[in-house]
């Protein structure tokens, strides 16, 4: 997957223009405010996906800082290699909706690009993920495994489902005691979806582990070594499905009584955590910025290995801000290792650009972007 150019018109506060990226490395670098993360989200939207900010598209649309003024729309133009061939995908917001125009033919939806184009992000939100609870970790793990196989959604979906009409239900027994003859029914279906996901996360993080090591390996020069642990409520010495499935079950049976005072379900993929471990010690608890910025790295670097071998191309690698608080040799493996990929690389100071290789650099002042000489 690579970028061949991206024009750009009436998209926040990018002056109109067209970006050529080099097939590798693409630093953008600029002070603060001139436009560097609203590239990088240009280029994301072609993933299908909303804003990883979380914007509405009728935000997206330019607007004049000094009247206030709207433009009529915003269009972005993407030409890229997929699939052995050129491609050209046209995404138009107008009126805060988005439209979409491949390869000529107009879209119903921009979901027609998924699998078409795609790319990983990392944004200084994502050190939530090594940073916060475990909530953000299991989403981490769910939203990898929905990309990679659409039916996940489904089975997520129905065991949420399962998991609020079981949390009504502990509630009800309280006041009618009769009711409990009928949890069985849904700690059976509980039980069997939720040790679906188990079983998927597992397989999940056995795959994602040697590549995160590997990359975590890379980013700190082999000093420190990281490891991922599936951390399940449930202890289950057997990981296949049907061993899953009756842990799961028993589990469920056994805290029915504190559940019901609780009012809550204690056990189940709900309540699990994905340990990130460096030189075996907790990287919440312990990490310094930059290994914790290390880690998030890594587990990025190595959902985008799975993420490509996948789907048979290598996905764009988006970075943003992430040179800040990585000393020399880290910025360095970011800049100069990443073999085989296109990847696009925000920075606020030029001294940043001085460690790259080769590659372009663009830098970008009040929304205008150009391309200066290595
Ligand atoms: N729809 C819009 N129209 C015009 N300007 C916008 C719009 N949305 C955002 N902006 C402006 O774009 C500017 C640049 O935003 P951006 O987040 O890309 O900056 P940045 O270069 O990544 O800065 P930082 O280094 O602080 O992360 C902001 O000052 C913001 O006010
Ligand atoms: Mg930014």
């Amino acid at each position: 997957m690579k970028i061949l150019s991206l024009e750009h018109e009436g998209y926040r506060n990018l002056s109109p223009g067209t970006v050529y990226p080099d097939a590798g490395i693409n630093v953008i670098c600029g002070y603060n405010a001139q436009g560097k993360t609203n590239l990088l989200e240009a280029l994301w939207l072609f993933t299908g996906a909303h804003s990883f900010r979380g914007a509405k598209d009728g935000e997206l649309t330019a607007f004049s800082k000094e009247s206030g003024e709207k433009q009529a729309f915003s269009r972005l133009n993407l030409t890229f290699l997929s699939g052995g061939r050129e491609q050209e995908a046209q995404i138009t917001i107008r009126g805060g909706r988005r439209s979409l125009r491949l390869n000529g033919v107009d879209k119903r939806s921009c979901g027609a690009l998924a699998g078409v184009f795609c790319a990983v992000i990392f944004s200084p939100e994502h050190l939530s993920l090594v940073k916060d609870g475990p909530a953000n970790r299991r989403n981490f793990l769910d939203g990898a495994l929905c990309q990679l196989h659409p039916a996940y959604v489904k089975t997520v979906n129905q065991y949420n489902r399962i998991l609020m009409q079981r949390n009504a239900l502990l509630k009800d027994i309280v006041r009618h005691r009769e009711l409990i003859d009928t949890i069985d029914i849904w700690d059976e279906r509980l039980a069997s979806f939720g040790a679906q996901i188990i079983s998927e996360r597992l397989r999940y993080v056995e795959k994602l582990l040697p590549r995160a090591k590997n990359a975590y390996s890379g980013i700190s020069s082999g000093r420190e070594v990281l490891d991922l642990v599936y951390r399940s409520g449930i202890s289950c010495a057997d990981s296949s499905y049907e061993a899953l499935r009756a842990c799961l079950r028993e589990k469920l049976h056994a805290s029915m009584k504190d559940d019901i005072r609780m009012g809550s379900t204690s056990c189940g993929p709900h309540r699990d955590d994905l340990d990130l471990l460096i030189g075996g010690i907790s990287a919440r608890s312990f990490g310094s910025q930059g290994q914790q910025r290390s880690a998030v790295l890594a587990l990025k670097l190595s959902e985008t290995d799975l993420l490509g071998e996948a789907c048979g191309e290598e996905p764009v690698i988006l970075l943003d801000d992430v040179l800040s608080e990585l000393d020399e040799s880290r910025q360095d493996y970011l800049l100069n290792h990443l073999k085989g990929r296109q990847v696009f690389i925000t920075c606020c100071s030029p001294e940043h650009t001085r460690l790259l290789n080769r590659g372009k650099i663009f830098s970008i002042l009040q929304g205008r972007v150009s391309q200066q000489t290595v």
